[in-house]
């Protein structure tokens, strides 16, 4: 990639072996100590200790009480913070506070704010309201960056730096004329002419033709839809200058700071955010990731997993680091519901089962005042007498108990599913045939499935090389990336089971349909041509001549070499296929043409997993979630996760990490419990 907004550094430094910031797991959060008088910041400490802290978050959103006017520093409180964290065996991940500009440049630099498509500026009093594209912005906060990296250079409570926050989350889309000027630029950098524009985006329609860059506009407001191709660009233009500015903030902490590793957090699970993370991971240190369950969702679990299989993905296996996650219910999802018993240490550990080296928190202390006073933390509003802060304690004990296994890597599954960011920005660029469908619905859907049977699963994005998996799933990929079509091919020819689901393949990297019928870039690999999508209204269902039902989606399906395995027995499509397979080489290649409910998934998804020879991690009953990981060449430790209310067993041997039991043959794990077996060597 390569960009006016982004520039590299040429000798970027390799990366240190991961955890560098705690001795062992990292637990911890967000600390605020500036929202707090002299008398909390010892008891903070002290419980700190208490709780098994070993890192925390310092000074995101800090940037007002540090230059408290245009270029005047107040280091006085952070100083005394840093001494005292240090001072207590604290290992500090210090924000740069860049994610929320002070008053005093918000007052003097309105033109810094992001502008939405209405062309209504952003007014003071949020947080990231500024413009990546900003020039003015870029100039304040790197002055910022670097006083502060000169300032705790040396200080040994730094591990280290944690780049603004979330950037992209309320910044991802922005329409001010800085922002449409660097558009335009970028627009020419990628398309070098603009008859090369006029053809990827078919600006045919309308009579929208191009005869010049300057023409242009950002997709602001209009009273239709903005071109699908346009709109697509503009979501790659947005993550590539809000990434530049990570990178411009990385330069300088790398220049005054070498030798100190740099991370961003992202929002791996924010599927409508903007940020492509593919092309920001080689940028960073480290992987981080924020995670929140979204309480009213039951299959908050599975998309649990699913998440941190697809940080891990973008990570290429390597261990990462859960930098935000909450210990009760946040405060902007409506009804914010708090966690159910034993769900805390659940949802921890089975992020640090998904790969994460650590499990921070947002946040330490529940803050009193401001937009957030009722989101939960590790003290909340109660104080330390509380069950959330009881839970966290006990934690900490067992996070101190897995410590053998930082560094370890997650072992490499059998199946592999695909999950393309650009699908889903491409779906959501204008009008489809569906309001009702959701990019990760059918992904959590199998990834559930899949870990009920115990099975691991790699989410990976489709540029991934997927030779080595026994089955690969690609569910409503609706943009072909240039080369997936060619390694779904080759993977199937190896002798995996490919499952193509509907909604796969429709539009090719510019967002133009595939013409010929659809799945236009699986068409000849599934052996399969659909001329007509037959979508089904809410609570809409139709039946399956295995008896299922399914929703959502049907299609009409040719058969042009495959065989069905299943039709649709109801509606205008009754006849038609609705599961098929066609003969790939030494494996297959199965599409699925419509959403069956669960019990019509689990069967088909067990069809394939038995054709596949995929095994689960280790035996065990069905509704146990496992997952190894493993340090190269020695030992292994196996996760076993029981959501349910029963207890569930499995088969190991070696010994339980948490409770220091040596076990051997069946072993059970409680309901609502976790087991971490260090394993005999296998
Ligand atoms: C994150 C953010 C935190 C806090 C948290 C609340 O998105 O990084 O600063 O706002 O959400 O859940």
């Amino acid at each position: 990639m390569s960009s006016t907004f982004i520039s590299h550094a040429a000798d970027h430094p390799a990366p240190t072996a991961f955890p560098w910031i705690a001795d062992g797991l990292a637990l911890g959060g967000d600390y605020s100590p500036e929202q707090w008088p002299d008398e909390v910041w010892a008891e903070d400490v002290a419980l700190m200790r208490e709780a098994g802290v070993n890192s925390v978050n310092l000074g995101v959103f800090s940037w007002g009480l540090l230059e408290v006017a245009n270029g005047e520093f107040d280091w006085g409180w952070l100083d005394r913070a840093m001494d005292l964290l240090h001072g207590a065996g604290i290992g500090v991940n210090l924000a740069t506070p860049t994610a929320a500009p002070p008053m005093w440049l918000l007052q003097a630099h309105p033109e810094i704010a992001t502008v939405d498509a209405d062309g209504r500026r952003t007014g003071p009093g949020g947080r990231l309201s500024w413009s990546p594209s900003s020039a003015t912005f870029r100039r304040y906060a790197l002055r910022m960056v670097r006083a502060l990296a000169e300032r705790y250079a040396e200080h040994p409570a730094l591990r280290m730096w944690h780049v603004s926050n979330e950037v992209g989350n309320e910044n991802g889309w922005t329409y001010d004329d800085e922002t449409v000027a660097a558009w335009r630029v970028w627009l020419e950098e990628h398309y070098g002419d603009v008859a090369a524009l006029n053809a990827a985006w078919g600006s045919a329609f309308w009579g929208h033709h191009y005869t010049a860059f300057s023409q242009v506009g950002g997709p602001r407001h209009s009273r239709t839809s903005h071109n699908p191709g346009m709109l697509l660009d503009f979501e790659r233009f947005t993550s590539q200058a809000l990434l530049g500015h990570v990178i411009a903030e990385r330069e300088v902490l790398r220049e005054v700071t070498p030798n100190v590793p740099i991370t961003t957090n992202f929002m791996v699970q924010h599927s409508p955010g903007v940020d492509d993370y593919r092309h920001w991971t080689g940028e960073v240190d480290l992987v981080a990731n924020d995670h929140y369950t979204m309480g009213p969702d039951p299959r908050r679990a599975s998309e649990l997993i699913f998440s941190a299989a697809r940080t891990r993905g973008l990570a290429e296996g390597r261990p990462w680091l859960l930098i935000e996650h909450s210990t009760g219910a946040v405060n902007w999802q409506g009804v914010n519901r708090a966690k159910g018993p034993g769900e805390l240490r659940l949802d921890s550990l089975s992020h640090v089962a998904g790969g994460a080296d650590g499990t921070l928190f947002f946040q330490w202390r529940a803050s009193t005042a401001g937009a957030e006073q009722f989101h939960s933390a590790i003290v909340p509003h109660a104080g330390a007498d509380s069950t959330i802060f009881r839970d966290v304690t006990a934690l900490g004990a067992d996070l101190r108990s897995l410590a053998p296994i930082r560094g370890s890597r997650v072992e490499a599954a059998q199946v592999a599913l695909v999950f393309d960011h650009e699908s889903s920005a491409a779906w959501r660029s204008g009008p489809k045939p569906t309001t009702l469908f959701r990019d990760i619905d059918l992904p959590v859907r199998l990834v559930e499935a899949l870990s009920e049977r115990g099975v691991a699963v790699d989410v990976v994005p489709a540029q991934a090389d997927l030779r080595g998996y026994r089955a690969v799933l690609v569910p409503t990929v609706y943009l072909a990336q240039d080369g997936l079509a060619e390694s779904l091919r080759t993977a199937a020819e190896a002798g995996a089971s490919v499952l193509v689901s509907y909604l796969s393949g429709i539009v090719d990297p510019s967002n133009r349909v595939i013409p010929g019928g659809y799945p236009g870039a699986f068409r000849e690999l599934l052996g399969v041509r659909v001329d007509e999508f037959f979508p089904l209204f809410e609570h809409e269902r139709v039946r399956l001549d295995d008896g299922a039902e399914a929703d959502l989606w049907t299609e009409r399906v040719a058969l042009d070499g495959a065989e069905a395995r299943i039709r649709l027995d109801s509606g205008d499509l009754a006849g038609t296929p609705a599961l098929t397979r066609h003969a790939v080489g030494a494996g297959a290649a199965w599409y699925l043409a419509t959403r069956p409910e669960r019990a019509g998934l689990e069967r088909i998804l067990d069809e394939l997993l038995a054709e596949a020879g995929v095994a689960p991690v280790a035996p065990a009953d069905r509704g146990l979630v496992l997952a190894r990981r493993r340090h190269e060449g020695s030992a292994s430790y196996l996760f076993a996760v029981n959501r349910t209310e029963q207890p569930l067993g499995l088969q190991a041997s070696g010994t339980d990490l948490l409770t220091g039991e040596n076990v051997d043959g069946r072993v059970e794990v409680p309901a609502r419990g976790i087991r971490v077996i260090q394993e005999s060597a296998r």
